[in-house]
């Protein structure tokens, strides 16, 4: 009685992203009541194994007491504090310490978002922030990867390289380029790993020649592409294209947003070639995914 008057309240008022609408209204959603380590249950007591991790965040499993506990202590104490003007908190201090230690090289500043799209949205503003400060206004021009998903905010989703994306919301724009993904299965080239790495190589380095060099402001790029198909890229890939952004001079940005907090081994999977980019936008996993939220971090040298 209670799942079937919450089928029909939904129906009625609650729209979900990626899904068909048609076929959702049809079959009526599953409630999801309850979760315990990796399995979820339904209102109607059937239990299902969250291949998933929630949105690719829940990293950490469900029902910690430790972290409801965390976070129930901090809502009484202080559940709500800005980091405007000249105000803070100490559990975001500490929390953007502790994350610089462990981020790679010296991303050494932690700008705190809503989750991955507004991190990566958030970088194409401190990009032409960035480019502006430097003198040099003229480098707006964004390129990415196909395949490859930078979230659904307006212009992340033009990054973004997933033709559901795009089709009827009037993006990608003008300023955001693409490259082809170096999809190990059935690639034009082979599937020879340095082959791979040659083309996309190639690929991004007649792109900048295509726009001009000068107008280049960031190429963004997931260590291994998710939402495209958990697509993973030779070995020694991202290294390279980070040596070829550095040589033309152009920001990297590295899109950690389900790579990082240890989902790939290591904390960031930047650290597992080495690399430090300019930029790391991370989200999932942060909180352990009890919390919405997600990091862009900055580099020193930027
Ligand atoms: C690589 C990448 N970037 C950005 C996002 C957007 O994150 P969010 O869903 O938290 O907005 C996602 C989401 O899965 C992602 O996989």
């Amino acid at each position: 009685m209670l799942a079937n008057s919450l089928i029909e309240l939904d129906r009625a008022h609650l729209i979900h992203p990626v899904a068909s609408y048609r076929g959702h209204e049809a079959l009526g959603v599953r409630v999801l009541k309850s979760a315990k380590g990796a399995t979820v249950t339904d209102a109607s007591g059937r239990q299902l194994l969250d291949g998933f991790a929630g949105l690719w965040c829940v990293n950490a499993g469900y029902g910690h007491d430790s972290i409801v506990e965390a976070a129930a202590r901090q809502m009484r104490e202080l559940p709500y504090a800005t980091a405007y003007f000249d105000l803070g908190s100490e559990p975001a201090i500490r929390l953007a310490s502790e994350l610089a230690d462990r981020a790679p090289g010296d991303l050494n500043h932690v700008y705190f978002t809503l989750g991955g799209s507004d991190a990566v949205d958030s970088t194409i503003r401190f990009v032409r922030y960035y480019w502006n400060a430097r003198g040099e206004p003229e480098r707006d021009q964004f390129i990415s990867i196909e395949q490859g998903y930078h979230g659904s905010s307006v212009v992340g989703a033009g990054l973004t390289a997933l033709p559901a994306f795009h089709a009827g919301f009037g993006i990608p724009f003008e300023w955001q380029h693409k490259i082809p993904s170096p999809y190990p299965y059935r690639n034009p080239v082979g599937d020879d790993p340095n082959a791979i790495i040659a083309a996309s190589l190639a690929a991004l380095k007649a792109k900048i020649e295509e726009i001009g060099p000068e107008r280049i402001a960031a190429f963004y790029a997931e260590p291994i592409q998710g939402s495209g198909g958990v697509i993973v890229p030779p070995k020694g890939w991202i290294k390279a294209m980070r040596e070829l952004c550095r040589e033309y001079g152009i920001l990297f940005i590295a899109d950690e947003v389900i790579t990082g907090f240890g989902r790939t081994g290591p904390l960031f999977a930047c650290t597992e070639e080495d690399i430090v980019p300019d930029f790391m936008t991370t989200a999932k996993g942060l909180t352990s995914g009890y919390v919405p939220m997600g990091a862009v971090f900055m580099a020193d040298h930027v």
